[in-house]
């Protein structure tokens, strides 16, 4: 367990773990407020990264000497660990990719390739991030599917009573985001998937926002697919997973081709390992799969559930603090709340308001997050997003109410 103070987490103890919390911006105290987008890395994961490239460097399943079984052994290791990590039944369900997108892009182009067809319906949301849009988009148009989506409400949830007459015979997949990295919404996934069951649809997850910040087990889930990447939570950037039941992983052709995921080869033809090494062609990314795996160690040792309560009490602390800022709309207020906020001050553009925070040392994304349909949805441009992690403090969203208030000021 991670430095327990009687049963509760110390919190500031687990800022230590993060060497770049030290850092000062613009003369001020980083106050890392992106997370969202990117999650910082602690000492525990940059370790294990360093150690793999000083003592275990080579590349995987094809030398026969004792650096390559060894990186081949903590390569496959990790696999196992996210099989555990997410409840799969085994680790041959656990794809390495570069991070979500290629994970999502995955399924559209090799599972959907081979599946789909004219006239079939694509079933997604309008909160969806562009990566689990644009894949559908690509594939809808190539060979003339439609795409159809769950509605938005006005305090960013989704309209779930319209869920089934969309969900009529022609829609073959359900993809959705388990959390909204706009607004911050957390959707009833395993209520989802089961609704899209009753027609025999299948389901993808994207997990980009919620795995390294709640519990999550596919099993209980009931999807066939899932999608995350690594660097969302502690671990580094260029590693990511898909999640397929073994199923369907059986039935889905190669997606890319090259080495690594061959049996036999001729000039003209070539046969297929098995999943998962039929979808990992050439080289992985063998140091980000063994980081992602000490991430994971880091973020267990602390659990799961104890980040999931630290993220939701930052954020209802952050709404209830913001109601008292003049000219601030919050954007996405849904009960079921991660610890993503997203706001327009009217008095700044979100770029010129994220700028000014910058220069306080304070890090926020100012613009569309990869959300255009949803911002237009809302009547925006873009907003400020401030999106917290096991190391957010409470003092800092002060400071930041700070901050906001010093623009609020500076552009009025
Ligand atoms: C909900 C969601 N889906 C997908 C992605 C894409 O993730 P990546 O860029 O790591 O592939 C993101 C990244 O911000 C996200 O927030």
């Amino acid at each position: 367990m991670h430095k327990a103070v009687g049963s509760r987490i110390d919190w500031p103890a687990i800022r230590e773990d993060f060497p770049i919390l030290r850092e000062r911006v613009n003369g001020h105290p980083l106050i890392y407020f992106d997370s969202a987008a990117s999650s910082q890395k602690p000492t525990a994961v940059l370790d294990v990264v360093r150690n793999y490239y000083e003592h275990e460097n080579a590349n995987v399943h094809r030398g026969l000497h004792t650096l390559s079984a060894r990186a081949t052994e903590h390569y496959e290791k990790s696999r196992q660990r996210v099989a555990g990590f997410i409840g799969a039944k085994t680790a041959d369900e656990i794809v390495f990719t570069r991070g979500t997108t290629e994970s999502i892009n995955l399924v559209a182009q090799a599972w959907g390739g081979r599946f789909l067809r004219k006239g079939d319906v694509i079933l997604l949301t309008e909160m969806e991030h562009h990566s689990n849009l644009v894949p559908w988009q690509l594939l809808a148009d190539k060979i003339g599917a439609e795409l159809r989506f769950v509605p938005v409400r006005d305090d960013g949830t989704l309209e779930l009573e319209k869920l089934s007459s969309l969900l009529t015979p022609e829609v073959k997949i359900f993809a959705f985001t388990h959390v909204s990295n706009s607004l911050g919404t957390i959707n009833p996934a395993a209520e989802l998937c089961a609704q899209a069951r009753k027609i025999g649809a299948v389901t993808l997850i994207d997990a980009a926002q919620a795995i390294g910040h709640m519990p999550l087990n596919v099993q209980e889930l009931g999807c066939e697919f899932l999608a995350f990447s690594g660097h969302k939570m502690c671990a580094p950037t260029g590693i990511g997973v898909l999640y397929g039941r073994s199923e369907i992983l059986e039935a889905t052709p190669p997606y890319h081709g090259g080495g690594e995921m061959i049996v036999s080869v001729t000039l003209e033809k070539s046969s297929f390992k098995k999943p998962p090494h039929r979808f990992e062609a050439g080289t992985p990314n063998i140091a980000g799969a063994i980081g992602l795996a000490a991430a994971i160690d880091y973020l267990e040792g602390i659990g799961r559930e104890e980040i999931f309560k630290h993220d939701v009490d930052l954020a209802q602390y952050t709404l209830e603090r913001m109601k008292n800022l003049p000219g601030l709309r919050v954007i996405g207020t849904a009960k079921e709340h991660a610890g993503v906020i997203s706001f327009v001050m009217a008095a700044a553009h979100p770029h010129d308001l994220t700028t000014f925070a910058d220069r306080y040392g304070l890090a926020m994304r100012g613009g569309h997050h990869c959300n255009q349909p949803l911002m237009r949805r809302f009547g925006v441009t873009g907003t400020t997003r401030a999106s917290f992690y096991l190391y957010s403090t409470r003092e800092e969203i002060d400071r930041m109410i700070d901050i906001l208030q010093k623009a609020n000021q500076f552009f009025k």
